[in-house]
């Protein structure tokens, strides 16, 4: 009769071991219990020799997630053997601050030697840069591994470039699986930092091949991104992201409503008719901001390494079946065993169904492929993305705010 619990309590956790996450919060509390507190404490060394740099790292969570999962593979340098992450187009003379990972490593290696992963470093360090500049604070979940490679041309075929429309940017973010919200929010990370004028120089004089500015641009707004980025100008120069660079708050919202995004990826979220919505919303609401965005950024911080292209639907069918078959092959053996009063009948019931359950979900069965996702020919639709629909910002609404 005893043995009941023990089976059930034996099971359980073997059932949980095998379907569970791999990513949790505090993941590191036995390993390396000081490793969130290190992280903020050299992320607020880092904002006091400069404040921009936290910006900077906070941006390497989206370019280290979106290439194949958040595997810190963008920390890697060229090999002979391997064009690495670094020089691509998104990131070349523009990502910036890798000194501070480096610090926040040396720092941890100190404390707790071959421990914590690079890729959780980015993680973290993201998460405090929010909060460090009066954004939300968030847990995060930690346990991901660092990855031995890293690929150039994954990074100049995913990241988006700064021309990127408003519909381009849904599809792509729809294809990690994140929503419209989703990606409207997440680009509130740009409340912080700055961009270069290489980034704005088409929309500022020759938008989509049109010779002329971006007519979304407020005119006093433009006029000052003209003194600042003249043609024939120092491209390498820098603008700030929103009125308050240096503050994560609602105010790049309320900048897009009032026609002062810096960037036309930022600015075609309020002229696109999906995205303006949630721009409103979030330019009145800081709150509902700041809720959206720590969404995003767990839901950024789960995409794992594996290749973008996977089929999200067949995945989620192999999760449920695995979940599906162990349960049930648990319950199957508790209940003989109880019934037969056998361990060994219930370790051999439950050795069957983990057996089946490994038959039927780890190969990659062909019913696994049948929604595969398509991907745009990004070049393509960058170069000539499809004019949308305009709206100016009346000065009224600008005052009233
Ligand atoms: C929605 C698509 C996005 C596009 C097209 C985009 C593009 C850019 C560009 C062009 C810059 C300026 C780079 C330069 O001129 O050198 C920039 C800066 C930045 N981005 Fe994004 N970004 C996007 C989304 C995101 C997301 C999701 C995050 C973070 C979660 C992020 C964080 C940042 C930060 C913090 C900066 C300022 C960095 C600094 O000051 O060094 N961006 N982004």
């Amino acid at each position: 009769m005893s043995l009941l619990p023990h089976l059930i309590l034996y099971l359980t956790l073997f059932t949980v071991a095998v379907t569970g996450e791999t990513l949790r919060p505090r993941f590191y509390r036995e390993t390396c219990p000081e490793a969130e507190s290190i992280v903020r404490r050299e992320m607020k060394k880092a904002m006091i020799k400069e404040a921009r740099s936290v910006a900077s790292v906070m941006r390497f969570q989206f370019h280290d997630c979106f290439v194949n999962g958040c595997d810190a593979s963008l920390l890697l340098d060229d090999t002979p053997n391997m064009l690495g992450e670094k020089l691509s187009l998104s990131n070349i003379d523009s990502l910036r601050s890798f000194e501070v990972v480096d610090d926040i490593k040396e720092a941890l290696e100190k404390a707790c030697p071959a421990t914590v992963s690079c890729a959780d470093i980015v993680i973290m360090a993201a998460r405090d840069a929010v909060a460090l500049t009066g954004g939300p604070d968030w847990e995060v979940k930690l346990g991901r591994r660092d990855s031995l490679t890293a690929s150039q041309k994954d990074s100049d075929d995913i990241m988006p470039s700064p021309r990127a429309n408003a519909t381009f940017l849904i599809d792509l973010f729809e294809r990690f699986n994140l929503s419209v919200k989703d990606m409207v929010a997440l680009s509130g990370s740009h409340s912080i930092g700055q961009g270069r004028c290489f980034s704005i120089m088409f929309r500022l004089y020759n938008q989509s091949g049109s010779g002329k500015p971006d007519p979304a641009l407020e005119p006093s707004y433009r006029k000052k991104l003209d003194k600042l980025c003249p043609l024939g100008g120092d491209e390498n120069v820098t603008g700030d992201l929103d009125a308050t660079p240096q503050v994560f708050d609602n105010q790049y919202f309320k900048d897009l409503v009032s026609g002062r995004g810096f960037l036309n990826s930022d600015q075609t979220l309020y002229t696109n008719r999906v995205t303006r919505e949630y721009v409103k919303m979030f330019s009145e609401d800081q709150g509902e901001f700041f809720r959206a965005f720590e969404e995003g950024m767990v839901k950024l911080g789960d995409l794992q390494s594996g290749r973008p292209e996977m089929d999200w639907q067949g995945q989620k069918l192999v999760e449920h079946l695995m979940q599906i078959l162990l349960v049930i092959s648990g319950v199957v053996a508790v209940v003989v065993g109880y019934a037969t009063e056998s361990f060994r009948t219930m370790m051999l019931i439950y050795a069957g169904g983990v057996v089946l359950t490994t038959l039927v979900t780890v190969p990659n069965w062909p019913f696994y492929n049948l929604h595969p996702l398509k991907w745009l020919d990004p070049s393509e639709a960058e170069k000539y993305p499809k004019p949308e629909v305009v709206v100016v910002a009346s000065k009224k609404k600008v005052s009233k705010k």
